[in-house]
């Protein structure tokens, strides 16, 4: 079965998802904290002025929403049709919005104006994510950001061996690809360490490059017992993955990888 990601089959799976997308983000404690872990170090690095914001697979618009309240102007791209409906529902009316809805490879934005080009779970769908970069970095004006989260294959390898699928997950290592399954809908996907997603960052001619790991328990604890652990105190979790999330060398450990860089100014 091809892990090489393939738009019709992931926007099936995405309109599959759509309708539940949001309970599912918002009860369940792994993806609830994930997101919140990222978005923290995302507003970090947004500029801080009002801006202009591209927000690539913008899915039901949660982090679009979080910008907006911020006071930036944001395009958004979604091709699938179901996440569209969902975030229409919520943004509709909302002037300082603008939604693109096809995929981010079809996708014409203005070049060198955006302060800020985000990729939120979106570029491992991309069939060539090196080419997808450099799009980004067109997009941005010189010294704009340019931030990703992508899913980590070393992560996933320590998820895969303590389940006792050790074929699977040395395949997922040997391909850097998985698959994202969901009602009987399937995606393949780029995987990425931290170095490989650095390194498309730097292909793409970004500066000052950084990345960290967001959910690092989860490879040293498991998925239960994490949950558990947030159930048990969330904000001693979220304390201990901020402080986890400082050392680089943990980063392959976290079960996504947040990247970020800067279009050089010169
Ligand atoms: C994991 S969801 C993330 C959604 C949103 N960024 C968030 O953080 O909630 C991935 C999103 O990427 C979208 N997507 C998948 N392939 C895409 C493509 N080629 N171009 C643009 N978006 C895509 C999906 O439809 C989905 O909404």
């Amino acid at each position: 079965m091809s892990t090489t990601p393939n738009a019709p089959e992931t926007v099936a799976l995405y309109d599959a998802f759509a309708a539940d997308y949001d309970r599912r983000f918002d009860s369940e404690p792994l993806r609830r904290i994930y997101e919140q872990l990222g978005w923290e170090r995302v507003a970090a690095l947004l500029p801080p002025e009002p801006d202009g914001i591209v927000d690539v697979g913008c899915g039901t618009g949660r982090t679009v929403e979080r910008l907006l309240s911020l006071g930036h102007s944001v395009t958004g791209i979604e091709p699938s049709g179901a996440m569209q409906e969902v975030l229409k529902a919520k943004l509709t009316g909302r002037a300082s919005f603008t939604l693109l809805p096809q995929t981010m490879e079809a996708a014409e934005i203005e070049p060198g104006r955006a302060g800020a080009v985000l990729a939120m779970g979106s570029l491992q769908y991309a069939p060539d994510p090196d080419a997808m970069m450099r799009r980004f970095v067109e997009w941005v004006r010189p010294g704009g950001l340019v931030c990703v989260m992508v899913d980590s294959s070393i992560a996933l390898t320590f998820e895969l061996l303590r389940l006792d699928r050790p074929d699977e997950a040395v395949l997922r290592l040997e391909e850097q690809r998985g698959v994202f399954t969901y009602a009987g809908r399937r995606s393949g996907l780029h995987l990425f360490d931290a170095d490989q997603i650095r390194g498309v960052l730097n292909r793409a001619g970004l500066v000052h490059i950084d990345a960290c790991g967001i959910l690092i328990s989860v490879s040293a604890l498991g998925r239960g017992p994490c949950e558990e652990a947030i159930r048990a105190d969330e904000a001693a979790f979220l304390a201990t993955e901020r402080r986890l999330q400082t050392f680089p060398a943990l980063a392959n450990a976290g079960k996504h990888l947040l990247a970020w860089g800067y279009r050089p100014k010169g």
